[in-house]
């Protein structure tokens, strides 16, 4: 009897808590953390900070991966410490873990033509390099962009990698897939970026197609349309990865398409 309810309670605890996240924190962070910890979240659905003022913020957040939120312009204001906590406390890492698991399983199972036509497309900002630096700074995306500031900011060249993105970008290389960096990053930038691409290791890419200074195009119009010119000379894009929808819409899009988070700017 006692038994029986307590096995109850047990199930009931951990169907509140969300079994996904309850297992996937224990599994992952702390094998030496007291199970209580995984049970009391401070974000995700029963979390403090996804209510904190009244604002929903992993709502918000679903609503924005999911492509429901468009043309969005600032992080709620309420939702900076719940981004913070998402960007910097492992969840981001976390979910970025399990697109780069995915595309890795896709790229291993590909056949490839054996005339080394085969490409993949990556963005830079925020899927190969990281600004959280600057954005962990500047409030997560809840204060308007600024030009000034961020360029600033990329002409350090001090962006540093994303780790997983890299494991992929790696992977890719070694199964005979050639990167090509695709990024609405300005030509005037190219040397910066080589440079900031370099330094955090990565090395062999076929192509770094900038966007020409003063081009005026949505960065659908854009990516799409390099991406086209790369087809039209002959590469198959088995796939791409981006932190924006509009890395990965307007075709040809790619064999196969990635969408890494990013919680925290809106690009159209
Ligand atoms: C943008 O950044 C620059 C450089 O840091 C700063 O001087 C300026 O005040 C900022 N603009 C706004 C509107 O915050
Ligand atoms: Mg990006």
């Amino acid at each position: 009897m006692e038994t029986a309810t307590t096995a109850r309670l047990v199930l009931l605890v951990v169907l509140v808590a969300g079994s996904a996240w309850a297992v996937q924190a224990a599994a992952d962070e702390s094998q030496k953390a007291p199970l209580i910890h995984a049970l009391r979240p401070m974000v995700g659905s029963a979390g403090d900070l996804g209510r904190r003022g009244g604002v929903p913020c992993d709502s918000w957040r679903l609503a924005v991966e999911a492509y429901n939120k468009r043309d969005w312009r600032t992080v709620p204001a309420d939702c900076e410490g719940y981004v913070g906590h998402y960007m910097l406390g492992g969840h981001y890492r976390r979910d970025s873990r399990v697109v780069v698991n995915e595309a890795v399983a896709y790229a291993e199972g590909l056949k490839l033509g054996g005339k080394g036509k085969e490409v993949w497309v990556f963005d830079i900002d925020e899927t190969s390099l990281s600004n959280l630096p600057y954005y962990a700074t500047h409030g997560f995306g809840t204060k308007p962009y600024n030009a000034t500031s961020f360029n600033a900011y990329v002409l350090e060249g001090s962006a540093p990698v994303l780790p997983e993105t890299q494991r992929l970008y790696n992977k890719l290389i070694a199964l005979g897939i050639k990167p090509v960096f695709l990024t609405g990053r300005t030509e005037d930038q190219r040397a910066i970026t080589v440079a900031n691409l370099r330094r955090q290791g990565y090395s062999g890419w076929m192509k770094l197609l900038l966007k020409p200074v003063g081009f005026k195009a949505s960065a659908v119009g854009f990516k799409s349309g390099e991406r086209k010119k790369l087809v039209d000379a002959g590469y198959v894009i088995v796939g791409n990865i981006g932190d924006q929808w509009s890395d990965i819409l307007g075709a040809p899009e790619g064999a196969r398409t990635f969408k890494l988070p990013d919680p925290i700017y809106y690009i159209g």
